[in-house]
């Protein structure tokens, strides 16, 4: 890898904007610079991750990276000598939450001056928060981006150098760096990247921004990366993609996401699941995919956005309710058994109480099993956030609520169906709230906390369910 780091880059929107640009994969070995070597304090990190899967894996990578050159990740930030905050975009309140967390670093800094504070994600992909992290939090030592997670080893070496506010933040990668160390949160589940970036341009959004030009990893690559997965008995891959639907588009060798997903679905990996669909996209191959292999999880988050053609249309969404609606006919005739959630967005600039009522009549006969809702938040850069908007915040709250309570009636039908009846559960570790229970989740993402030991974690199991508490199930191992 080289060391291209430079100690003053800002990201540009500019930059980040233009797309067709040509892309490298990078095969090199990881050297790891003298200044790792012989670091003088003690050889420790943590690293907190908002936001979505691509910024969890690249939280493994991250750590994957310091591991290798002798780090020891910590679950405890005031023990660490490095501290890591890999931060979100998407919506307002993931930055609130970082500038809290810088706050809580800085009385860390005060005591020990060689505490290394880092920022990453998609936050610092936005000029006007790097400069507002320069002037407010001038104790923070690096920023990097999104495309230089895997130069983490060098741009520390910089900083050891200077001992300087490092701000290396590129607005575009032309590379997919390959073998990268394995190292994964879980030896169970793992996220595989099957492309970066994003090129659809949904006006309410900051990732096409944040995250770049759609990139696709060649198949064989993914395909080798799985195997390696398969063969170190993991139980669950998730390909991961902003829209793995256009998987290939830009690789001009034939490659698509049907032919992908019945690769490695052939590897013999016992659930396979993939995030996150665009509607449009989603052909007719693939629904056969999904159908012909058991593995392939019958559990598809396809997130519809809005009910009403108008505020499709606006939010640059390229399908109308009625594609969607077909689509949901067309997945449930081939598929039966397919459970399908969604996102949804309320609030939306100018959405009217009937276009509004659209999306709850969609979530009505679609009947999801799941959803994640969100109140609009205007971004900056974005299409949408120059609109000027005429719904007050309070009927947003209004109709989200609405929302929800939409949603959580056919929830509650759902997951009331599950009460008697046994389903296979991948057990994830101990429950959050009741230490003495497992918990873990069915095929179709439900959460299910049951009585059981240790030994279990990690193991794919059956449980018998015996309640639910809506957004939860509790049941009991059924053994054999
Ligand atoms: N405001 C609210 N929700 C948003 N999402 C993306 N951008 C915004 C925004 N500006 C939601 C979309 C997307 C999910 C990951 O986050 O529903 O699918
Ligand atoms: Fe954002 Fe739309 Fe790309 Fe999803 S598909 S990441 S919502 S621009």
């Amino acid at each position: 890898m080289n060391n291209n780091s430079n100690c003053n880059l800002l990201p540009s929107y500019k930059e980040e904007l233009k797309r067709g640009r040509q892309v490298n994969v990078i095969y090199d070995d990881i050297i790891i610079p003298k200044s790792l070597t012989h670091f003088p304090y003690k050889k420790t990190f943590y690293i907190e991750t908002l936001g979505c899967q691509a910024n969890y894996r690249d939280e493994e990578i991250i750590s994957g990276l310091l591991t290798k050159a002798g780090f020891m990740r910590l679950d405890d930030y005031q023990k660490a000598q490095i501290l890591i905050i890999n931060t979100c975009a998407v919506r307002e309140n993931a930055e609130q939450k970082v500038k809290g967390h810088l706050g809580t670093f800085k009385a860390l800094k005060q005591k020990n001056k060689n505490l290394i504070i880092c920022l990453c994600g998609c936050m610092v992909m936005q000029e006007e928060s790097v400069r507002e992290i320069q002037n407010k939090y001038p104790y923070v030592s690096i920023i990097f981006g999104t495309h230089n997670v895997t130069n983490i080893l060098n741009i520390l070496d910089n900083y050891l150098t200077s001992l300087q506010m490092i701000i290396d933040v590129p607005s575009f990668s032309e590379n997919i760096v390959e073998k990268l160390p394995d190292y994964r949160n879980n030896n169970f589940q793992a996220f595989v990247n099957i492309t970066y970036g994003c090129n659809n341009f949904c006006t309410y959004c900051v990732v096409p921004f944040t995250r770049g030009q759609e990139r696709s990893r060649l198949e064989k690559d993914i395909l080798r990366e799985c195997q390696f997965l398969v063969n170190n008995g993991y139980k669950e891959i998730t390909l991961l993609g902003q829209n793995v639907n256009s998987y290939g588009g830009d690789l001009n060798d034939g490659s698509n996401f049907a032919h992908l997903l019945e690769a490695v679905a052939k590897l013999k990996i016992p659930r396979l699941r993939f995030l996150t669909s665009y509607p449009s996209m989603f052909n007719d191959d693939l629904i056969d995919v999904i159908a012909k292999y058991d593995n392939i999880v019958k559990y598809i988050h396809l997130p519809v956005q809005a009910g009403s053609n108008k505020i499709l249309k606006e939010m640059n969404r390229h399908y109308t309710r009625e594609f969607y609606l077909d689509l949901v006919k067309r997945l449930r005739k081939k598929i039966p058994n397919i459970h399908l959630s969604t996102d949804i967005i309320v609030g939306f600039p100018n959405e009217t109480y009937e276009e509004f009522l659209e999306t709850l009549s969609l979530v009505k006969e679609v009947n999801f099993s799941s959803a994640f809702t969100f109140i609009y938040s205007p971004r900056k850069h974005t299409y949408a956030s120059t609109i000027e908007d005429n719904v007050t915040y309070e009927e947003k709250v209004r109709r989200f609520k609405m929302l929800k309570e939409t949603l959580e009636a056919n929830i509650i039908a759902y997951t009331d169906k599950m009460i008697g009846k046994i389903y296979p559960v991948l057990v994830e570790g101990f429950s959050e709230r009741d230490k003495t229970m497992l918990s873990g989740h069915t095929e179709d993402n439900v959460l299910v906390h049951f009585q059981g030991d240790e030994t279990l974690i990690g193991q794919i199991v059956n449980v018998k369910i015996n309640v639910s508490h809506v957004y939860s199930l509790i049941g009991e191992l059924i053994n054999g």
